[in-house]
């Protein structure tokens, strides 16, 4: 077991010397779909018989000369909110109608024709020729699709049909054979023809020596959109670039179109050293873009599971002089399924597309602490050592977590017993000192006769079948394994079970789940992935119609067996994933997968984190230090910094990389990683509260400057800086050796540095020090910072805590802000049980009220700070005018000890 873990960690550092390989990976040119549809028009589709079927929607038969006869369904639905849905559906039993684990329960709202702009969302659709779509916010036109007559839809035909209509669809530019094409695995090169169609790729393809059998042929639908007023393009997660989206294709004065680069991918993939700056597929899709201008924000979301790739345009202005973004989506197989979302601001936008796909589950308190990880703590001695490390260097950290070779030969559920015979014990250890425990579970079983988990899979016929209705067998950590499939409901339901505590044995309420390889990684398929013939359901659904749900199946059925272990399930869950789809946020966190210590990966991960948080993925991080490789003390102690501000937070490295637990490397870089961390926990109550408000709002806690300051152009592509809440502004050091740091303030209130008090005009730039203790967090005059100021060694240890107000008062002597509380584990919040307050200061008043729940607890304000009065006050009184002790010094006001309750409401008096 040991000897086939030490073989793989040796093939890994050989393999480590080189990057990304992209010839594992397909290229646009290298899939048929995308060369069939990219950039390729296809005027001819149009709508017949539009009729208002209720004040909420509009039907129509969607005709065209390619459908053959065919006539599918067309609808356009008016969403609460200022959000319409497009469909066009071809509802022969044999499409996949899904996914259908995506979307909440939408409510309809009226919808109108463009007239006189009298209602803030309306379209005009004209159908003349082809269809295209305009859509309105309050007269002003903000979305379009169809205008570069992009549409394409390829209904079901049989092989014989396709032959006769073939050639009226092959484009005229067909695919030259790329320059990275290995003949050698993929065999002889085949261009698509009109003479030739059937080796188009349309009924099979080849890639990487594998065979892609389509029984259903072609199937792929495509459509063009182009956000009007927008200056950028935001969000698809998961890429490893930048966050205003790089255009892939350059339009030239004449409205000629120039690749530059692939379109942006979305096929959930295990990619071994991702490169950066690029658009290949990573780990998780989400395909939801966001448009950003002059007027404000709008966004689209493109309901589709499967493989699909988004070309992004450069920016060109219409007729009126408005700036555009011109898009092209293209998806494989499944019906169009287009939520045009019409803002008008960018928190508008993300309400809408909350109110379609969820806001983040209220993650347990003590997962936005720090989490410990590697691959792998060897053993139970092992474990104690580490976690009484922490304890022996005063440093907090609230999780420790077990990567595969905790098990028992990668047989999830298991525990080597040779190394960890004692894992109950283990856990109260870990428990006893405040702590929980993680350990990873994936989702290829090990085909080992004996194995409980694998043989009732087996047995009763829960794994993904592949193309002749076997199950599915590839390769990964274990060898031969087949995959669960999670889309069947009593796969699901057992899935759930094994998380019983009966079930799992060696499991207590302190341990959580690690879901990783859920692309998913199969070491020996297409692509490192399952073939897309492969089906669920048992044979119902391909493989390609679902690739991009499927890791996100497995996360809900985990965090529901997280919630079913309880008897009176009231405990919340905690997963975190690799993989992941539109909803995730819904089931748990997710990493930015197997990232590199290097400096780019640093400063990557914030324009990865703030894509994903624009995308409803506000619970994520990358791992501290960089998984793959050996961080440098500087590199580390700076990563920390930065990571302390993002919203998971969790060191982990690869089985060949050094330890590197925060005490190793010495002073002063300990220290200064301690200070990243405690100023974590000294935080905790600001995360928490912005987790809540995310659950009212789907605004994320971390956010690209120009969410809240959207009319400043210059920062509208800034990814160097970002806010957690309006709260803070944090600008991370991500280059070695830098020693000082050009910092923007935007807005026109001050902001005050964390660390020393000291203030920045709003609407300045400045050259700021940043010697390597420092890290540059900023409060934005006008908010208020709730804080526990003693970082004790978990966040359960704080739960009794005082807090302390940290106010920062606007140029108009104002500030607003919120504290949320309750008991941190238990889903009695969603029963009123919590206490949501907003703390305002205004004309020398400073109120705390409460805006929802009742939560009665001992917890007190034990400090009030305010930066920027502008002199001392005369006093400070309570409503029953009892006098409180403070002091004034250099602009800020300290009250000490007002005792005030924080889950009741009070006011005060700071007389001027
Ligand atoms: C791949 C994951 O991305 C990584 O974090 C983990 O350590 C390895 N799998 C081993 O489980």
């Amino acid at each position: 077991m040991r000897i086939t873990s030490l073989l793989l960690c040796v093939l890994l550092a050989i393999l480590s010397i080189e990057a990304v390989d992209r010839g594992k990976y397909k290229t646009c040119s290298q899939s048929s779909f995308c060369t069939r549809n990219r950039g390729v028009t296809h005027d001819g589709y149009h709508i017949a018989n539009l009729h208002r079927k209720s004040d909420s929607q509009f039907t129509a038969d969607f005709v065209s000369p390619y459908l053959q006869g065919r006539s599918l369904t067309f609808e356009l639905t008016g969403l609460l909110d200022n959000t319409v849905r497009v469909r066009v559906v071809e509802s022969l039993p044999k499409r996949y109608q899904g996914p259908l684990e995506v979307l909440e329960p939408l409510q309809e709202a009226k919808l109108s024709e463009k007239q006189k702009s009298s209602e803030s969302t309306e379209f005009t659709l004209n159908s003349h020729v082809t269809v295209r779509i305009d859509f309105y916010y309050d007269g002003r036109h903000t979305l379009s699709a169809n205008a570069n007559d992009f549409l394409n839809f390829e209904h079901l035909r049989s092989k014989e049909e396709d032959d006769k209509i073939v050639p009226s669809q092959i484009p005229n530019d067909e695919a030259t054979q790329p320059e990275d094409y290995n003949e050698a695995e993929s065999g002889p090169w085949q261009r698509p023809t009109k003479e030739n169609p059937k080796k188009s790729g349309r009924w099979e393809e080849h890639f990487g020596g594998h065979q892609d059998t389509k029984p259903n042929g072609p199937t792929s639908i495509s459509m063009d959109i182009t956000f009007i007023g927008s200056r950028y393009v935001y969000g698809i997660p998961e890429h490893a670039s930048s966050l205003a989206l790089t255009p892939t294709i350059r339009v030239g004065d004449a409205n000629e179109r120039e690749q530059v680069t692939d379109p942006y991918r979305h096929y959930n993939l295990d990619v071994f050293e991702y490169e950066l700056n690029n658009p290949m597929a990573l780990y998780g899709a989400v395909p939801f873009m966001i448009g950003h201008g002059a007027h404000g924000s709008s966004a689209v979301f493109w309901l589709n599971s499967a493989e699909t790739w988004i070309d992004v345009e450069t920016t060109t202005k219409d007729a009126s002089g408005r700036e555009k973004v011109g898009t092209q989506w293209i998806s494989e197989s499944g019906n169009m399924d287009i939520f045009f979302i019409i803002g008008p601001s960018g928190h508008d936008v993300l309400r809408q597309y909350a109110a379609l796909t969820g806001t983040t589950a209220l993650p347990p308190q003590f997962t936005l602490g720090y989490h410990q990880c590697k691959w792998n703590y060897k053993d139970e001695t092992d474990v104690a050592n580490v976690d009484s490390g922490f304890d022996s260097h005063d440093i907090p950290y609230d999780v420790i977590w077990l990567d595969i070779e905790h098990t028992d030969s990668k047989k999830y559920f298991t525990w080597d017993q040779n190394y960890f015979p004692t894992p109950k014990n283990m856990q109260e250890k870990i428990g006893d000192k405040g702590r929980r425990m993680v350990t990873i579970v994936d989702p290829h079983i090990k085909r080992e006769g004996g194995y409980h988990v694998h043989s009732q899979a087996e047995s009763n016929n829960y794994y993904v079948k592949n193309k002749d209705k076997n199950d599915y067998d590839g390769h990964c950590w274990p060898g031969s394994s087949s995959w669960v499939d999670y889309l069947k409901e009593n796969a699901r339901d057992w899935w759930e079970q094994l998380f019983s505590y009966y079930n799992y044995q060696g499991s207590t309420p302190r341990l959580y789940t690690w879901n990783d390889m859920n692309e998913p990684s199969v070491f020996n398929g297409p692509e490192t992935t399952m073939n897309k013939d492969a089906l669920h359901l048992d044979g119902v659904v391909e493989h390609r119609d679902v690739h991009n749900l499927y890791g996100m199946t497995m996360v809900n059925a985990t965090a529901r067996g997280l919630i079913r272990r309880h008897a009176d399930q009231n405990e919340r869950p905690f997963v975190l994933s690799r993989a992941f789809f539109a909803g995730i946020q819904k089931h748990g966190a997710i990493w930015t997968g197997d990232n590199t210590a290097g400096w780019d990966h640093l400063a990557v991960a914030q324009p990865m984190l703030l894509s994903l948080g624009l995308a409803g993925v506000a619970f994520s991080g990358a791992d501290v230090g960089g998984f793959f490789g050996n961080p440098d003390a500087e590199l580390v102690t700076r990563w920390y910094q930065a990571a302390a501000f993002q919203p998971f937070f969790r060191g982990h490295a690869h089985l060949d990389s050094k330890r590197r637990e925060p005490w190793l490397f010495g002073e002063p870089y300990t220290s200064v990683i301690r200070d990243a961390i405690k100023s974590r926990y000294q935080h905790l109550p600001l995360w928490y509260t912005l987790f809540y408000k995310n659950t009212l709002t789907g605004l994320p806690p971390m956010r690209p400057l120009f969410l809240e300051f959207p009319s400043e152009e210059k920062i509208w592509n800034n990814q160097d800086q970002f806010l957690v809440g309006r709260e803070l502004m944090v600008v991370p050091v991500t280059r070695s050796q830098q020693t000082t740091s050009r910092v923007v303030f935007p807005g026109a209130q001050k902001w005050y540095d964390i660390t020393d008090g000291s203030s920045h005009a709003g609407g300045t730039e400045e050259e700021v020090n940043v010697p390597l203790e420092k890290y540059l967090v900023y409060q934005q005059g006008g908010t208020v910072v709730p804080k526990r100021e003693r970082a004790r060694r978990t966040s359960q240890h704080m739960d009794t805590d005082p807090f302390t107000l940290q106010i920062a008062v606007s140029r108009e002597g104002t500030a607003e802000g919120e504290l949320y509380v309750d008991d941190g584990h238990t889903f009695d919040f969603k029963k009123g049980v919590y206490s949501y307050n907003q703390i305002k200061l205004e004309n020398g008043n400073l109120t705390y009220k409460t805006l929802g729940g009742v939560y009665e607890s001992q917890l007190l304000i034990e400090k009030i700070v305010v930066y920027g009065l502008s002199s001392a006050p005369s006093s400070v009184t309570t409503v029953s005018n009892e006098k409180l002790d403070f002091s004034y010094r250099n602009g800020k006001l300290v009250i000490r000890k007002p005792n005030l309750p924080a889950t009741r409401e009070w006011s005060l008096q700071i007389k001027a």
